[in-house]
């Protein structure tokens, strides 16, 4: 049946046609689409959205998908300026989008639910059918991501879409015990989370450090938490804040090492004596539950039976990480039961504990998952382990008959750029796992370690690097091209504060602080040439506490300094075709950039004879201009044409070398693509990537 309504439609779907008829993968290079589709065809046109823009959904329909609708249409006005109908239709006559489910998807989402779903945009409307809301959820997200604008309008181009993941476990960890985050931390990154499709929320509730969950069957848990932790209602809200989007929640109770926070109130449970109170370092572990006792067991148990009410996930995550032997050893009593059982060391201690776990776990419905220490082959097969030391435990777990999911590599706190995060596979190509073992490797997680962050500068440490893991998780082995994966990267990232998390609003907020000024461009030129320095550096340069400010320069930039990755750009260019008229042409932009750069020393040295925090930045803006000028010479002798003699080669190479050291918490981006620029002075090595 038609309703008057429908004549709307053919003001809705107004057609723009493609300038030309494109091919495949120049038309798929104007997506910025992330993470890519598993199959992708675009067609020359383009639906373009109107305020007669409406949604439809004729089939299935709960209050999960009406919701995610609602903040797609919510979302969508807020990106166009359109005003919206949020009466969501029954009739798919009556769509522009029509969103045709088939079925609600598992009560409680696990490994096994079917995310997939088909889009197709043509003339006259599109459509998005899924058998589940959740591959629902995963197209809303595609859909909201085609969107453009040109002069005129915005539009979605003709495609067809056929989407599912590549992996079944696509996750984030957050360590919510180092620095507590706040609920609406966690609920923003959630919202991120689901715009590039991941599904799993890893919370790593509880380490040395802090206790964040209430516990009413153990109230002294409290003591461990600092006065902060997620109240019981807390917790039911952020897990049903991430099934409305798809997402489980597994949390993490981190034992029996990394464990403080628990003896704070239950000392008797530890394996030495006691006191303890909450660390504000981070050192070693350096306590453990003991295994030896009937008590601990028992206790255990107890938790478990609270938390598994309130945690839905068939997973529970119980660490098994760094345990230092010596807890154990140096204890006479548990000596004395290791002989007894006849225990080699303090890894057969720690595979009985965690059998007795897995058998508690089991008792109350859930799986065990732990990090790849609780690889042992007296552990059922069930346990689910997930690789941090090195992709061969995860490998080894796969041949030894247990699930794995792979973190090596995927640590945010070391500061990998997104190109290096992006090139970590939990299958890469060649590897010599046969079908069986392959099947066991369910995925990965980006880990989010919270030493380093707070709520202020969490966001910019996960978002947008997570966008490029998200990809390798879902998308085609194949989709691999790095320079696209940076120009999509950058649209996502746009999206992905649009969305909520404030990776860009966050830094500017806090240059605006430190500076106590909001004419911060020296600042924001220089971080786009400087980046954090690594995880080890910066523990040994500046050691942290739970309790120190994170507001340096360093705690501010982030990876992908957007000029490192444009010198080298420019760089390439030039070395491909030097004698060419393009090449004049990039020589001057080069000279323009060197300019900018040398400029930046002035003006932050004048900023920071009223902002003292702001040392780091302007002792790296002097190394900066340093570099530049070197960058100066080289380029002069390339412009003549000259070829500098090897002591200049040597000598520069050698002032770069001192470029390159941290200045403070920061490191100058562009030191590697300026030793190209200078050994191509020298006449050697010109087009060398390095
Ligand atoms: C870990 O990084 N200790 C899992």
């Amino acid at each position: 049946m038609r309703s008057p309504v429908s004549l709307s439609l053919a003001l809705a779907v107004a057609v723009a046609p493609l300038a030309a008829q494109a091919s495949d993968s120049s038309a798929r290079a104007v997506l910025t689409l992330m993470p890519m589709p598993a199959s992708v065809r675009v067609d020359a046109g383009r639906l373009l959205l109107s305020p007669f823009f409406r949604v439809a959904v004729p089939r299935y329909r709960d209050a999960r998908l009406l919701r995610a609708v609602d903040r797609a249409l919510s979302h969508l006005a807020g990106r166009t300026g359109l005003v919206l109908s949020h009466d969501i239709a029954r009739d798919s006559l009556l769509g522009t989008l029509v969103v045709d489910v088939r079925a609600a998807g598992q009560t409680v989402q696990s490994v096994d639910e079917n995310e997939s779903y088909t889009l197709d945009v043509t003339g006259g409307r599109v459509v998005l059918r899924a058998p589940t809301v959740v591959g629902a959820l995963r197209g809303l997200e595609t859909f909201q991501q085609l969107v453009s604008g040109d002069s005129d309008a915005f539009g979605v181009p003709f495609v067809h879409i056929a989407d599912q993941p590549r992996f079944r476990w696509r996750g984030l960890l957050i360590d919510v015990s180092r620095h507590f985050e706040p609920v609406e931390v966690i609920e923003r990154n959630l919202d991120a989370m689901a715009a590039v499709k991941l599904n799993v929320l890893h919370w790593h509730l509880s380490d040395d450090q802090g206790f964040r969950v209430e516990s009413r069957r153990f109230p002294k848990l409290g003591r461990g938490s600092d006065g902060e932790s997620y109240t019981r209602g807390q917790v039911k809200e952020v897990i049903a804040y991430a099934r409305d989007r798809g997402i489980r929640v597994v949390p993490e109770f981190d034992m029996p090492g990394h464990a403080i926070s628990w003896f704070v109130g239950y000392p008797a449970y530890a394996s030495a004596p006691g006191p303890y109170t909450l660390p504000t370092d981070y050192h070693f572990t350096a306590a453990a539950f003991d295994p030896t006792r009937a008590s601990v067991y028992h206790f255990i148990d107890g938790f478990v039976a609270e938390m598994s009410a309130l945690f839905p996930d068939r997973y529970w995550h119980v660490g098994g990480d760094e345990v230092d032997a010596r807890i154990w050893t140096s204890n006479p009593a548990i000596r004395r039961f290791m002989r007894h059982h006849k225990m080699a060391d303090a890894g057969a201690l720690q595979a009985y504990f965690d059998q007795r776990l897995s058998r508690i776990l089991a008792a109350h419905h859930k799986r065990m998952i732990g990090w790849d220490e609780v690889l042992h082959p007296d552990l059922p097969r069930s346990v689910l382990v997930q690789s941090w030391r090195g992709y061969e435990s995860l490998g080894e777990g796969a041949r030894e008959g247990y699930s794995g999911i792979l973190s090596a590599g995927l640590y945010l706190d070391a500061m990998s750029s997104a190109a290096q995060l992006y090139m970590v596979d939990p299958l890469p190509a060649g590897n010599d796992l046969d079908s069986a073992q392959v099947a066991r490797i369910l995925g990965g997680e980006a880990c989010m370690w919270g030493e380093l962050v707070t709520p202020e500068t969490i966001d910019s440490r996960i978002w947008p690097r997570t966008a490029a893991i998200a990809e390798r998780l879902w998308s085609p082995r194949e989709v691999v091209d790095i320079d696209d994966m940076y120009r999509r990267l950058a649209a996502v990232s746009v999206e992905l504060e649009d969305v909520g998390v404030q990776h860009l609003s966050g830094p500017a907020a806090l240059w605006r602080r430190i500076a106590g000024t909001d004419q911060i461009a020296p600042l924001r030129a220089l971080a786009g040439v400087v980046e954090p320095v690594s995880l080890g550096q910066r523990m040994r340069l500046r050691r942290p506490t739970t309790v120190t400010p994170l507001i340096a320069p360093g705690d501010i930039v982030t990876p992908d300094a957007r000029d490192g990755r444009a010198l080298s750009a420019l760089l390439d260019t030039l070395f491909r075709d030097p004698g060419a008229a393009r090449g004049a042409a990039v020589r001057d932009t080069l000279a323009a950039m060197f300019a900018r750069w040398r400029s930046i020393a002035p003006a932050l040295a004048a900023m920071t004879t009223h902002a003292p925090l702001l040392i780091d930045a302007d002792s790296a803006a002097v190394a900066l201009a340093a570099a530049s000028a070197v960058g100066e010479e080289a380029l002069s002798y390339l412009s003549d044409g000259r070829t500098a003699a090897p002591a200049w080669t040597t000598d520069r190479l050698a002032q770069l070398d001192s470029a390159a050291a941290p200045r403070g918490l920061l490191r100058l981006a562009i030191v590697p693509p300026l030793r190209r620029l200078v050994l191509a002075a020298g006449g050697t090595a010109a087009a060398s990537g390095q």
